[in-house]
């Protein structure tokens, strides 16, 4: 980490100020343009590719063959998609509000053609389709911040404890919330991509609910959780089950396949974000790379 990233994280986890929560503009995201920039940084070797692969690895420990797992909020289903040709034993479906967004993931999930994906337009805190004690593992990925408010976030969680089998799992990644605006600018304007991508990182840096919300709201699952944020600041946080096993040879050969094909520059964010987070106390299954 730069000696500037440092610095900008210490200012931030220093002050005394703590910027209020402002909702997405765009709670489910409907415009054509949103949705393109976003696939856009979702594409292998887009700027998320090391996200999307490092949570890929961290939803692989959690899931056991067989298992059906319910995406919340799947957008474009690039992070989706990673995590179930890691895991082509279990069924995934995928769920977002937005019919731009599911045209958009069905035609990615048509052209990588898994066989273990569904996908499925509905709101995630209202989980009608799914029967109680249907899912066995429940996955999010940076899509809580666009919930309204507090309340749409305690009712998600509650309807994540009805369709969740007993001893279910979970693995939610979201922004945490940052105290100072200058930090958010900072961040969002270092994922370079687009005008309409860095406005809509900043919206969701804004947008982000606090550690304490989030783990508060998590704890409505009842499920066994824990909470992990980067160290420093919780420029991100993960609230999941504990893991329920090693990597598995096969799992592990296709992940060490996927981070060969990253760029060099991804293969060090990913070394980084795992690295951030290792700080922060949550560490892989496995080494990569
Ligand atoms: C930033 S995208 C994240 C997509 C994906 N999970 C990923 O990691 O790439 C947020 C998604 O949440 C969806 N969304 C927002 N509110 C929702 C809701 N109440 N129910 C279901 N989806 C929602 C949006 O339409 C959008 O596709």
């Amino acid at each position: 980490m730069s000696i500037p990233v440092l610095l900008r994280m210490m200012r931030d986890r220093l002050s005394w100020q703590l910027q209020p929560r402002e909702p997405e503009p765009e709670l489910v995201m409907h415009s054509a343009a949103q949705t393109q920039a976003f696939a856009q940084a979702g594409e292998d070797n887009g700027v998320l590719a090391f996200l999307y692969l490092y949570n890929a690895v961290q939803i692989s420990s959690v899931l056991q063959p067989g298992d059906r797992v319910l995406d919340l909020a799947c957008g474009p289903a690039n992070q989706l998609l990673q995590v179930a040709r890691l895991n082509p034993q279990a069924q995934f479906v995928g769920l977002d509000a937005s019919p731009t967004m599911l045209r958009c993931a069905q035609d990615a999930v048509a052209q990588v053609a898994p066989g273990n994906v569904a996908l499925l337009q509905g709101d995630m805190t209202r989980l009608a389709p799914f029967a109680d004690a249907s899912v066995d593992v429940v996955t999010c990925t940076m899509s809580l911040h666009h919930l309204p408010d507090l309340a749409a976030l305690q009712a998600t969680m509650r309807e994540v404890r009805r369709v969740l089998k007993p001893r279910g799992r979970l693995y939610l990644i979201d922004f945490g919330r940052l105290k100072r605006r200058s930090t958010q600018r900072f961040f969002a304007d270092d994922l370079r991509l687009s005008a309409q991508f860095t406005n809509d990182y900043f919206n969701s840096l804004r947008a982000a609910f606090s550690v304490q919300e989030l783990s508060s709201a998590v704890a409505l699952t009842g499920q066994p959780v824990s909470c992990h944020a980067t160290a420093l600041i919780p420029f991100m946080v993960v609230l999941c089950s504990a893991p329920q096993h090693a990597m598995d040879a096969a799992t592990r050969q296709r992940a060490e396949a996927a981070f060969a094909a990253l760029t060099p520059e991804h293969q060090r964010n990913f070394r980084n974000i795992a690295g951030w987070f290792r700080s922060g106390g949550y560490s892989l299954p496995c080494q990569l790379g």
